[in-house]
């Protein structure tokens, strides 16, 4: 009869970890691949600026957080760069806010 407590607890515990965020694993390891390939093809690869600015820690600090979720999901009129609304919701691009504003590795 440990079985079942143990798949309960476990279960119990993702949760947790994925409300931590509100984004499940499988969902954020898709984020992060949208972030290297299809934000760095203007960014650059390692985000560190092309045809779009560099989105690395240093650059952006001082930037809110709402302003960066703001410009990821609106984009911003007569540049470049597109809205992200129709493939994202406002979480995730509140959580791509934070990986750029972190550094991602
Ligand atoms: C087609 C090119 C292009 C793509 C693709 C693109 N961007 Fe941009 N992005 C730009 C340009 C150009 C700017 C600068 C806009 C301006 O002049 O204010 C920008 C600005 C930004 C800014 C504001 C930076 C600042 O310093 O204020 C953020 C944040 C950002 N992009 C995030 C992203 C993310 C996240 C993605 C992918 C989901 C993405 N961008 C995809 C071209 C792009």
């Amino acid at each position: 009869m440990k079985l079942p407590a143990l798949i309960i607890t476990s279960l119990f515990l993702l949760s947790q970890t994925a409300l931590a965020s509100g984004i499940p694993e499988p969902r954020r390891m898709e984020l992060l691949n949208l972030l290297k390939h299809d934000c760095g093809s203007c960014h650059g690869l390692s985000l560190k600026g092309g045809l779009g600015p560099a989105l690395t820690p240093e650059r952006l600090r001082g930037k809110p957080i709402d302003f960066l979720t703001a410009t990821i999901l609106y984009g911003r009129t007569g540049t470049p760069m597109p809205p992200w609304r129709p493939f994202l919701t406002d979480r995730e691009a509140f959580w791509l806010a934070e990986r750029i504003k972190e550094g991602v590795r």
